[in-house]
C-alpha cells in the first residue's frame, strides 16, 4: 500500500495517533480553550480539520492514503491532525455488529480480532433494552481497548421493505423498537468513554443507487416513521456524532440539507454533537458545512478547495464554518486519543463471546413448535443436519457492518458442543462440499480485493431420495438450515424472498420421508431478514429464526434446541405471506431495476428518469409494515412482534391511570406453563380518529425477568402525552388528538378518554 501524500497544504500533518504539537507555540488545544483555538486557526487549517482521510485505495482526487494512515489498520477513517495547535487525529471505525478493524498486521505476530456480536436485527428481536446496552458496553470496550475513538454505529434506518440489503444492520420496521434499541446500544457504547455515530440520517432505505437516489416521503411519514427512531435515540442517548446519509431527500442531498440538519436535528431536537457525511457522500464541501454537516468523510482535496473558495467568495459564512470547527474540536477533546488513553490491545474476548452468545440466544424467535417438537429432550437421539448453511453458518452480513472475528461456531459444532449426536456421514458430505466450493471460489478470486463487496456462501445441492430414506431410518430428527445473506451496495432480489428450487425439494423430500417414519423436522432460518414461510411452514414441525447471530451463532441455536435457553425473541418485522403484501412493495427496486446500475451507469442522466432507481416514492406513507398490512385487513404469515416460547404466559391485569401530563399503565404477566422463561410486554396504542391512524402502533415494551412456573411480574409504563401525538401536515407540528385511547398488551385492552 502506498504511503499517504497529502498534497496541497503545508500546514497539514499526516494523520498521527497523537500529536505532540509545536513546542514553540504556546497555544495547544484543551477542553477550556476551544474558542481561542478556533480564533487562532487559519482558513486552511479549518478546511483541513473538517475534511478527513479514509478508505485506503479509494480516496478522492489527489489524496492517496495507505493503511498505516488509518492509525489503526482496518479503521474506516481518521481526522486530520494539526500539530501546531495540539490537535490530534481521532480514529473512526465501523460498525454495528462489533468493531471492524484488520485482525492481522504486517510484521506483527499478535492478532487483533474483534467479537462478532449478533447483527442489529437480532439485537432488536431480543426486545431487551438492558441486554442491548450490555452488548453496547462490550463493543465500546473493544473500541477503546483497540485504540479507536468513534464507532460508526448504530444503523437506525427503518426496514421499509424486506429486500433492503442493509436490513440486517438495522433494527425494525417499527420506529419505537428501532429508536429504543438504538438508544440502549448508544448508551452502552458511550459508557466506555468512546463515541458513536448514529446512521444513516435519513431515509436511506434502499441500497440500489444509494448515493444518487432521491427519497420522497410525506412530511408525516418522515416525522412519524423515518425520523422517529433517530429522534428517540438522539434525545435519550445523545450520540457523540450523527452520520448523514448518501441519498437525496426531496431533491437535496441529506448531507447538504439544512432543513434536515439545521431545522430538525439541531433546531427542534436540540442536538449539540457533530454531523459527519457517510463515506464520499454529498458533492460539495461548502454546502455540507453551510447546512450543518460538520465533518466530511473521508473527503478529498476537492472538498477542501470548495470550502476555501466558497468562504473567500462569501458564500460560506464565518458562523457556519466556525460552528463546524468548534463542534469537531468539542468531539476531539472527549476522545480517548486526545486524553492520552493507553489502550491495551487486549480486550476480554472470552467474556465478550459469552455476551455475544447470550444476546444471540435472546434474539432467537420460535415461529412454530407443533406437539412440543422442541426442546429436544433426549441427547441420545441421532440427528440428521441438512442444509449447507448448517456447516458454514452465517455470523454477519456483507459490507462495512461485518466484523473480522477469530471464529464462527457453525450449527454442527454448536450441536456437538451441546452433546448432541449428529449423523456423521451426512455431515461429511456437506463438509466436503463446503471445502470444494470454497476452494474453487478462492481460486477464482485470488488477488481480487472484493471481500467487502461480497461474501462467499456455498450453494445447497440435491440429495437423492434413497439417501434421505437412509438418513430417516438411522436418525430420530431432521434439522434443515436455510441461509440468506445480504449487505451493503445491493438490495436483495425478489427471488431471495422465496424458497429456491433446491430448498423446496429439500424441505419436501426430508419432510415426507421423516414424517413417513414418524420423525420430526425442524427448520432453522439463518437469515438476514424476512423471507416467505407461508407456502412451506405446514410441511415442517418447528421453525426457529436465529438471524445472523454473530460468532457464537451455532452455540446459541444449540442452547435453544436443547432447552438450556427458552426462546423469548419476537419478530421485529412482519413476515409477509407474499412479497407483494408489503405496503409500497412496488415502490422499491425489487426486480430487475436492482441491476439498473449495469444498464445506466453510476449516475443516471436525470434525477426523475427511472422510478425506484433515481427516485423512490414512499407511496405507503405512514403505513409501513404492520401498520399498512393491518389497515388493509391482510394477514401476515407471522406478524410483527410474534414469537413462541416453551412455556405459556398470561396477562393477568392491565390498568391505566391518568396523571396531569401522562398516563401510567401497569401490566402483570404470569408464567402459566411449566418451563422457566421471559416474556415481552408489547404496549400498543389505538388513537382516536381511527380513519387517519394505523389500527394500532407500538408505544413501548419491556421484557420480564426469567419467571419460573406460576411466577408473576408487574411492569409499569410511564407514557407522557407527547408520546401519543401525531404529525399534523397543515400545522407542520405534532398534535395530540382528544378522544378515547385504547392501550393493549397481548390479548388485554384498556380504554381511557384523554
Ligand atoms: C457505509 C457506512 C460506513 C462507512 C465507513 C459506508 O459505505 O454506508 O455505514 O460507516 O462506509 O465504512
Amino acid at each position: 500500500m502506498k504511503k499517504a501524500i497529502i498534497a496541497s497544504l503545508s500546514v497539514a500533518c499526516l494523520a498521527m495517533g497523537s500529536c505532540s504539537g509545536n513546542k514553540d507555540n504556546a497555544l495547544q488545544l484543551n477542553k477550556n480553550n476551544i474558542d481561542e483555538i478556533v480564533n487562532a486557526m487559519t482558513l486552511e487549517e479549518k478546511s483541513l480539520l473538517l475534511v478527513g482521510i479514509g478508505m485506503p485505495g479509494m480516496s478522492g482526487t489527489e489524496t492517496v492514503v495507505g493503511e498505516t494512515d488509518m492509525i489503526i489498520p482496518g479503521a474506516a477513517g481518521v481526522t486530520n491532525a494539526i500539530p501546531r495547535l495540539g490537535i490530534p487525529s481521532i480514529v473512526l471505525a465501523d460498525g454495528p455488529a462489533g468493531l471492524r478493524i484488520k485482525p492481522t498486521r504486517e510484521n506483527d505476530s499478535k492478532t487483533y480480532y474483534c467479537t462478532a456480536f449478533p447483527v442489529g436485527v437480532c439485537l432488536a428481536a431480543s426486545w431487551n433494552k438492558q441486554l442491548v446496552e450490555q452488548t453496547g458496553e462490550a463493543i465500546g470496550n473493544e473500541v477503546r481497548e483497540y485504540g479507536c475513538d468513534i464507532l460508526l454505529a448504530p444503523g437506525t434506518n427503518i426496514q421499509r421493505n424486506p429486500l433492503c440489503g442493509r436490513n440486517y444492520e438495522y433494527y425494525s420496521e417499527d420506529p419505537i423498537l428501532s429508536g429504543m434499541t438504538a438508544a440502549a446500544y448508544i448508551k452502552g457504547v458511550q459508557k466506555m468513554g468512546v463515541g458513536t455515530s448514529i446512521k444513516h440520517f435519513a431515509l436511506n432505505n434502499q441500497e440500489t443507487n444509494r448515493s444518487y437516489m432521491d427519497s420522497r416521503a410525506s412530511e408525516r411519514a418522515k416525522r412519524e416513521i423515518y425520523y422517529k427512531p433517530f429522534e428517540i435515540a438522539i434525545k435519550e442517548a445523545k450520540p457523540w456524532t450523527v452520520m448523514s446519509s448518501y441519498n437525496y431527500i426531496d431533491g437535496v442531498y441529506a448531507s447538504q440539507n439544512p432543513t434536515l440538519l439545521q431545522d430538525v436535528l439541531r433546531g427542534e431536537w436540540g442536538y449539540k454533537g457533530l454531523v459527519m457525511t457517510d463515506w464520499f457522500g454529498g458533492d460539495n464541501g461548502a454546502a455540507n458545512i453551510q447546512s450543518g454537516n460538520d465533518l466530511i468523510m473521508p473527503g478529498s482535496d476537492d472538498r477542501r478547495a470548495q470550502i476555501i473558495e466558497a468562504y473567500k467568495k462569501g458564500e460560506l459564512s464565518d458562523e457556519a464554518l466556525n460552528a463546524s470547527v468548534k463542534r469537531t474540536l468539542e468531539l476531539i477533546v472527549k476522545c480517548p486519543t486526545f486524553n492520552g488513553y493507553q489502550y491495551s490491545n487486549n480486550p476480554d474476548l472470552k467474556a465478550h463471546a459469552q455476551i455475544s452468545r447470550n444476546n444471540a440466544c435472546e434474539g432467537i424467535v420460535l415461529l412454530k413448535n407443533n406437539d412440543n417438537t422442541l426442546p429436544i429432550t433426549s441427547k441420545s437421539k441421532n440427528i440428521a443436519l441438512f442444509g449447507i448453511t448448517s456447516y458454514c453458518y452465517n455470523s454477519g452480513g456483507i459490507g462495512s457492518g461485518d466484523v473480522n472475528e477469530a471464529y464462527t461456531v457453525d450449527l454442527l459444532e454448536g450441536m456437538k458442543n451441546a452433546g448432541f449426536n449428529l449423523d456423521t456421514k451426512l455431515a461429511k458430505k456437506y463438509q466436503d462440499s463446503v471445502k470444494e466450493q470454497t476452494e474453487k471460489y478462492d481460486k477464482e478470486h485470488a488477488g481480487k480485493n472484493d471481500a467487502i463487496f461480497a461474501k462467499f456462501t456455498p450453494k445447497d445441492f440435491a440429495i437423492n431420495g434413497n439417501e434421505i430414506e437412509g438418513y430417516a431410518l438411522t436418525n430420530e430428527l431432521a434439522i434443515i438450515t436455510l441461509g440468506r445473506m445480504s449487505g451493503e451496495f445491493a438490495d436483495r432480489h425478489i427471488s431471495e424472498f422465496y424458497l429456491k428450487e433446491e430448498e423446496k425439494n429439500l424441505i419436501n423430500q426430508v419432510s415426507e420421508t421423516f414424517h413417513k417414519n414418524n420423525k420430526k423436522v425442524v427448520v432453522v432460518l439463518n437469515i438476514c431478514g424476512a423471507m416467505e414461510t407461508a407456502s412451506w411452514r405446514d410441511k415442517v414441525d418447528a421453525i426457529l429464526v436465529p438471524w445472523l447471530g454473530g460468532q457464537e451463532g451455532g452455540n446459541a441455536v444449540a442452547d435453544v434446541l436443547s432447552g438450556k435457553v427458552n426462546p423469548s425473541g419476537k419478530l421485529p418485522m412482519t413476515f409477509y405471506k407474499d412479497y407483494f403484501d408489503t405496503p409500497g412493495a412496488k415502490n422499491f427496486p425489487y426486480d430487475k431495476i436492482a441491476d439498473a446500475k449495469s444498464m445506466f451507469g453510476d449516475k443516471a442522466v436525470n434525477r426523475d428518469s427511472i422510478e425506484n432507481y433515481d427516485y423512490t416514492i414512499y407511496s405507503e406513507d405512514i403505513f409501513v409494515g404492520y401498520r399498512g398490512l393491518e389497515k388493509e385487513g391482510k394477514e401476515a404469515a407471522y406478524p410483527f412482534g410474534y414469537g413462541l416460547s416453551y412455556t405459556t404466559f398470561q396477562i393477568e391485569d392491565l390498568k391505566v391511570e391518568r396523571k396531569k401530563t401522562k398516563v401510567i399503565i401497569k401490566v402483570t404477566i404470569k408464567n402459566s406453563g411449566d418451563f422457566p422463561g421471559k416474556e415481552v410486554a408489547q404496549l400498543f396504542v389505538t388513537s382516536p380518529h381511527a380513519e387517519k391512524h394505523p389500527l394500532r402502533e407500538l408505544l413501548d415494551y419491556q421484557k420480564t425477568d426469567k419467571l419460573i412456573a406460576g411466577q408473576s411480574q408487574e411492569l409499569t409504563f410511564d407514557i407522557d402525552f407527547d408520546r401519543l401525538s401525531c404529525w399534523d401536515e397543515e400545522l407542520h407540528s405534532s398534535t395530540m388528538d382528544i378522544g378515547e385511547y385504547t392501550f393493549q398488551v397481548g390479548d388485554k385492552k384498556v380504554k381511557i378518554k384523554l
